[in-house]
């Protein structure tokens, strides 16, 4: 007579059978044709000349999937604009407000809260300085 499988093999193939789709979010939301639409810098990038950001004001950079805010002082900050939700890239920036295309959640560029979910976690800051004029962001920046 032959064995039924034990418990924990069922526990097993069950686990096993669960896992891959957890892997789908992210890509559900990927841009259409965007190549590097999940990246951000890994190294320190110029962004171009510091006048480009106003005080008080934002910038979008969607071919860096950054935005870079600059405070009524000056002072740079810089967030990565994949969306915490499910990993879309952020394509609008309307004042200071930063508004995802999948979902529609809602962040605010001077600080990387959010200001509507369906997102509840903050955008991850990147470091930012200004350099001989220019603004550079990214790890090591
Ligand atoms: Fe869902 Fe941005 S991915 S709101």
């Amino acid at each position: 007579m032959p064995a039924r499988p034990s418990a924990s093999r069922r526990t097993v193939l069950r686990g096993a059978a669960v896992a891959p789709v957890a892997g789908l979010g992210p890509a559900a939301c990927a841009a259409p044709g965007g190549a590097a639409a999940d990246a951000t810098p890994t190294a320190p990038v110029d962004l171009g000349g510091e006048s480009g950001v106003a005080k008080g004001g934002a910038k979008l950079y969607r071919d860096r999937n950054v935005v870079v805010s600059r405070d009524a002082s000056g002072a740079l900050k810089a967030f990565s604009t994949i969306c915490t939700h499910g990993g879309c890239p952020i394509n609008k920036l309307q004042g200071t407000t930063l508004i995802c295309p999948c979902h529609g959640s809602r962040f605010d560029a001077a600080t990387g809260e959010v200001v509507q979910t369906p997102a509840t976690e903050p955008l991850n800051e990147l470091p930012a300085r200004a350099a001989k004029g220019r603004i550079i962001v990214g790890p090591g920046a």
